[in-house]
């Protein structure tokens, strides 16, 4: 497979499971620990090998766009306090000049329809599409587990990233059928979004990192709405399957579906409990209030 250069990240979503907090703050830049979960989903894509950044964003997300800029007068606020440490932060998350770029969802009309509003940015190649409620915790990360995967599978191969849920939640995410194991993934029989537990062909779950084709566009461009009326990512890649393999993978990692707000906390969590600065605090702390020793 040609190499992965580019990443979608649809950030125009409401938010609506976590107002009144992205009332005006889009949910994306909602911390985990002291870093927007946006720029997590950042790092691992960039960790991967990604050059290029595309954010399908939307209206009253533009802090997203202010983020992956920079800040002069904090900047020279910090030069005048002496806090090298804070600098280089900053300077490390800044993505190089032109590596950015944001295109607007007018309409909040799916994922499908999310995906394909970044055509143009992506071009003729494959990309990877990353979606930031999901944040997976591993080294080396989920996407670049996917793009070492690709490069022992066709040229044309579309890959998604699958994990196994537990049968009552399946109705809560894209659903694959499990086919024939190649090297560490498997050929994917059918996709379902969203479906009844009863009609799911498999428990595992689709899980919010693709590396896909481009030719998804032209399927994407007739616009027809599926699951919740949504024009549904699950159903353009269904089509494409016709025409080119699809391959999914069972990462390794432990998920959070920052979505929820048991998932999110839980991410706050175990990406304190990783952090040397803060862990031992943070765990006398749980043990604490869990009434431990
Ligand atoms: C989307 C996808 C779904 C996938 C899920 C992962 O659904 O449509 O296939 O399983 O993300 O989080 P959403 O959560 O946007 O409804």
């Amino acid at each position: 497979m040609s190499r992965i250069r580019k990443a979608i990240f649809p950030v125009a979503g409401l938010g609506t499971r976590f107002l009144p907090a992205t009332k005006a703050m889009p949910k994306e830049m909602l911390p985990v620990v002291d870093r927007p979960l946006i720029q997590h989903v950042v790092d691992e894509a960039r960790e991967a090998g990604i050059e290029h950044f595309i954010f399908v964003t939307g209206r009253n997300k533009s802090v997203i766009e202010d983020h992956f800029d920079r800040q002069f007068e904090l900047e020279l606020t910090l030069v005048e306090r002496g806090k090298k440490e804070e600098l280089s932060l900053l300077s490390q998350d800044l993505p190089e000049a032109g590596t950015a770029s944001f295109t607007r969802q007018q309409s909040p009309l799916g994922l499908g329809h999310a995906v394909w509003c970044a055509r143009e940015l992506v071009g003729n190649e494959p990309f990877a599409l990353l979606l930031p409620d999901v944040l997976v915790q591993h080294e080396p990360g989920c996407l670049a587990q996917m793009i070492d995967a690709a490069n022992a599978l066709d040229t044309n191969a579309n890959i998604i990233a699958v994990e196994e849920v537990p049968s009552d939640r399946v109705h809560m995410y894209g659903i694959v059928g499990v086919g024939e194991t190649k090297g560490k993934a498997f050929s994917i029989t059918g996709m379902v979004e969203k479906p009844k537990a009863a009609d799911a062909p498999s428990n595992l779950s689709i899980t919010g990192r693709y590396i896909l084709q481009p030719e998804i566009f032209e399927v994407l461009s007739k616009q027809s709405a599926g699951a919740g009326g949504e024009i549904q990512l699950t159903d353009a890649m269904l089509a494409l399957a016709k025409t080119q393999p699809f391959y999914g993978l069972k990462f390794d990692g432990r998920s959070f579906d920052c979505g929820s707000k048991i998932g999110f906390l839980a991410a706050n969590i175990a990406y304190g409990l990783e952090r040397e600065d803060i862990a031992p605090e943070l765990r006398a702390e749980m043990q604490r209030m869990l009434g431990g020793k």
